[in-house]
């Protein structure tokens, strides 16, 4: 593929993700989970603490803006107002798949990045790239990628639905799991693996739980939904476009996916949970069922997109709405959300 069709691919991907019809709605499970109030929490609202460690680093809070699209000029303004706005936060940032610095020699974005790190230094970044480029890729090069973007750790992302029904797709995962073992034990630096928002089952888990893994990113069925997107760029009546149509509600739901992961990883492997997290509250739901950290791709994405003063207000809205859920829980801070025992029932209408 050469550099213009990988960027029009990208841009569509931006497109399309905007699109509600895109979006599993519905879907998450979280609609099901209900905080249970506390009427009478032993705290004041103002002492209530939302700051967390991530893979051993300090932070202000447990939110990241999940990997997106870095593939293409558009994104820079886009990436740089994140960053910019992650840094003074203190959320954590992932970058979008690597794969075309990985595989292209002219057009690198890498160099935009590093101009961007000047910027924001103390960015907790997570580097991306496909399984299906790193069973074939050699070690040298993929750590290039994350040293060079002074990234804290590299997320591994598997898309299989993705891959199956996108056109020019690479639907080979054959070797993955090995490739994954490998690169824990041989990186150097943290593996993530994240979905894309098809989520994990619990049998996926257990073969996950002991390779060495930092954290899993569960980004579970529920918000954008890449089957659907890669049916809405094939063509009309396609085999790809009748399948994304047969597939739309393909996945496990990010609620599922997290109350699997709290079963099955030791608890040396974080839980990252996203794939449909549309608010704070929704944040505190995935902590209390046992999430470390959750991340905001599709509404950060809108919120870049309207401008500084509006992802602002949207990132401080997750932060008081979050410290909300924490306070009329009695939880003076996210841990003791996620060891309370009761604190979430499912919802029965
Ligand atoms: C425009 C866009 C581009 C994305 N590109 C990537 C990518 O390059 N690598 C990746 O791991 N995930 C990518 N994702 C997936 C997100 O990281 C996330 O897993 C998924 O969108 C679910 O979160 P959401 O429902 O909050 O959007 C992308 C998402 C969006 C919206």
């Amino acid at each position: 593929m050469n550099t213009q069709q990988f960027e029009a691919r990208k841009r569509e991907h931006i497109q399309h993700s905007l699109d509600s019809a895109h979006q599993a709605q519905g879907l998450s499970g979280l609609d099901q989970i209900h905080l249970v109030h506390d009427a009478l929490p032993e705290l004041n609202l103002d002492e209530v603490r939302i700051h967390t460690k991530c893979l051993g680093k300090d932070l202000a809070t447990p939110f990241y803006v999940a990997g997106m699209t870095a593939g293409h000029p558009d994104a820079v303004q886009i990436n740089r107002l994140l960053a910019l706005a992650c840094q003074e936060r203190g959320w954590a940032m992932g970058v979008g798949s690597q794969r075309r610095d990985l595989e292209m020699e002219s057009g690198s974005f890498l160099d935009h990045w590093k101009k961007l790190r000047e910027e924001v230094p103390h960015l907790v970044l997570f580097g991306n790239i496909g399984l299906a480029q790193l069973i074939h890729a050699p070690i040298h090069k993929i750590r290039r990628l994350v040293e060079e973007l002074g990234a804290q750790a590299l997320a591994v992302h598997v898309n299989a639905l993705q891959e199956a029904i996108q056109p020019e797709g690479t639907p080979s995962f054959r070797g993955g799991l090995e490739a994954l073992r490998f690169y824990c034990r041989e990186l150097g630096f943290p593996v993530v693996l994240k979905e894309t928002g098809c989520g994990f089952s619990r049998a996926t888990l257990e073969r996950l739980a002991d390779i060495g893994l930092s954290a899993v990113d569960v980004s579970g069925l529920g918000g954008t939904h890449w089957g659907r997107i890669e049916g809405a760029r094939a063509e009309k009546n396609s085999v790809h476009a009748q399948a994304s149509a047969t597939f739309a509600n393909w996945g496990e739901s990010t609620v599922s996916s997290v109350q699997s992961a709290a079963a099955v990883l030791p608890a040396g492997v974080e839980i990252w949970a996203s794939g449909g997290v549309r608010s704070g509250l929704d944040s505190g739901k995935l902590i209390a069922l046992g999430a470390h950290r959750v991340g905001y791709a599709k509404p950060a994405l809108e919120a870049a997109l309207a401008g500084p003063e509006q992802l602002r207000i949207w990132m401080e809205t997750q932060e008081a709405e979050l410290k909300i859920a924490l306070f009329c829980t009695g939880s003076a801070h996210c841990q003791a959300l996620r060891k309370k025992e009761g604190v979430w029932r499912v919802n029965v209408i």
